[in-house]
């Protein structure tokens, strides 16, 4: 599969992605407008939103050289676990044509995100429970990608669920070791969810130890 790529010459042809030695930024689509606080920046007399490892774990991904992220410019993309919008604002810069569902469960970061989204026409709120599926389905469309970033438990089967039920082709899983077993080495979790997502009929295109940025997390990128 095609994905984005982000080098320099991708960014040079189509900049909504920039990346400056160690540093990240996405083409602000609400010029003046900061989401978290993050600093904003003109390059090239555009401006651009300062994209912070630490606080993303989608910026973390990219910054340590996965350059085979499955985000296209008009990607339809199932977000859960949206919080605040965070993540998802920088997503919403990437996939600047397509649509960003963002599934949240906390009714506090939820309004936060409502506001975010009445500036951002491609974001649209969701309140709901990822593991339901079935509650969200008729607001959204269709789905080509389930990015999930949810600290559950059972994360891995609520990401499984999404993919089959959307028919999504491509995912990615921001897994939190921890929150599975908090005992258990990450290492050996984190290739105990890549046997179980193969053993499901998943491609696990890649594995990435988010680490030193996230720490006990790991990013599963796949193909269905
Ligand atoms: C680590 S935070 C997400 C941060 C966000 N992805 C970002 O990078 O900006 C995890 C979020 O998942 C939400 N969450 C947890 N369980 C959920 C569920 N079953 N359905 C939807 N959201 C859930 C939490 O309320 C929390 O806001």
């Amino acid at each position: 599969m095609k994905g984005a790529r982000f080098d320099s010459e991708s960014a040079r042809a189509a900049p909504r992605l920039m990346r400056q030695d160690d540093t990240l930024y996405t083409r602000n689509a609400v010029p003046g407008t900061a989401v978290y606080g993050e600093r904003l920046v003109s390059i090239d007399g555009i401006e651009y939103r300062r994209w912070s490892p630490l606080r993303s774990k989608l910026a973390a991904l990219i910054l340590l050289g996965h350059r085979e992220v499955p985000l296209e410019v008009d990607s339809r993309v199932l977000y859960l676990g949206a919080a605040s919008g965070t993540t998802a604002s920088h997503m919403s810069e990437i996939c600047a044509g397509g649509i960003l569902y963002c599934v949240e469960v906390s009714q506090r970061s939820f309004r936060d995100l409502v506001r975010l989204c009445e500036s951002r026409l491609n974001m649209i709120p969701i309140l709901g429970d990822a593991s339901r599926p079935d509650d969200y389905d008729p607001i959204v469309e269709r789905a080509d990608i389930v990015y999930q970033d949810i600290a559950q438990r059972l994360q891995v089967n609520i990401f499984l669920r999404n993919l089959r039920h959307f028919h999504a082709h491509a995912g990615i899983l921001m897994l939190k070791s921890r929150s599975m077993n908090v005992s258990k080495d990450p290492q050996r979790v984190f290739a105990e969810v890549k046997a179980k997502l193969s053993a499901e009929g998943v491609q696990v295109n890649d594995v990435v130890d988010l680490s030193p940025y996230s720490k006990d997390h790991a990013a599963f990128i796949v193909e269905v």
